[in-house]
C-alpha cells in the first residue's frame, strides 16, 4: 500500500488543527496503531506551528513586514509499507544558519522553557528527522518519519 496527500495551508492558526485532524483520520481510515497516529500528529502540529510562527518573511529594517510573502506553507504525507514520511515546507527565512539545520540535533530545552521544544519533540518521535532549507528557493523544510505499526482490524493491512 502506498498513498501520498499534500495540502497547501494558510499560515494562521487555524491551519494547526486542520492539518493535524487531516493526518489522524488518514492514520485512522489507513488502520494505523493510535498511538503511532497521536505521536505523529503532535509531531506534525509541532512543525506545522513553526510554519506559522517562523515561516514569514523577514521584516523590513524599517520594521514593516514584506508585502510579497505568499503566506503559505505546505504539507505532505506519505505512507509507503510500513513508513510514514511527513514532510512541512514553508516559505519564510529558514533555520538560522547556526544552531539548527541540515540534521543536527536540536538542542534540549529547560525543563521550564516556554520555547524551543518543538524541534525537540519532532526528534524524540520521530525514527528520523531533519530540518534544513530549501536550496535556492529559501524556505524551511522540516521532515521526518517513522515505522508504521497497525491496528489487527486495519483495513489496508489485508488489501
Ligand atoms: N519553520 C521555521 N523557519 C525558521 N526557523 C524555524 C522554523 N522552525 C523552527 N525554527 C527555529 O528553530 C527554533 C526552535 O524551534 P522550536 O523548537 O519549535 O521552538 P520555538 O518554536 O518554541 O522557538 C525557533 O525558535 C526558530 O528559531
Ligand atoms: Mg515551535
Amino acid at each position: 500500500m502506498s498513498i501520498w496527500w499534500s495540502l497547501h495551508l494558510r499560515r494562521e492558526a487555524a491551519s494547526v488543527p486542520l492539518a493535524r485532524r487531516l493526518l489522524l483520520g488518514t492514520m485512522e481510515k489507513a488502520g494505523v496503531d493510535p498511538d503511532i497516529s497521536y505521536d505523529l500528529s503532535v509531531a506534525l502540529s509541532e512543525a506545522c506551528a513553526n510554519a506559522v510562527e517562523h515561516g514569514g518573511r523577514a521584516a523590513h529594517p524599517d520594521g514593516a513586514h514584506s508585502c510579497a510573502s505568499p503566506g503559505g506553507f505546505q504539507v505532505t504525507a506519505y505512507l509507503d509499507g510500513d513508513m510514514c514520511r511527513i514532510e512541512v515546507a514553508d516559505s519564510g527565512p529558514g533555520f538560522p544558519a547556526v544552531g539548527h539545520g541540515h540534521g543536527r540535533p536540536a538542542r534540549t530545552p529547560d525543563l521550564d522553557a516556554e520555547h524551543g521544544r518543538g524541534l525537540c519533540l519532532i526528534r524524540e518521535i520521530a525514527d528520523h528527522a531533519s530540518f534544513g532549507n530549501r536550496p535556492g528557493r529559501g524556505g524551511a523544510v522540516v521532515s521526518f518519519d517513522k515505522i508504521l505499526k497497525w491496528r489487527t482490524d486495519a483495513p489496508l493491512v489485508s488489501a
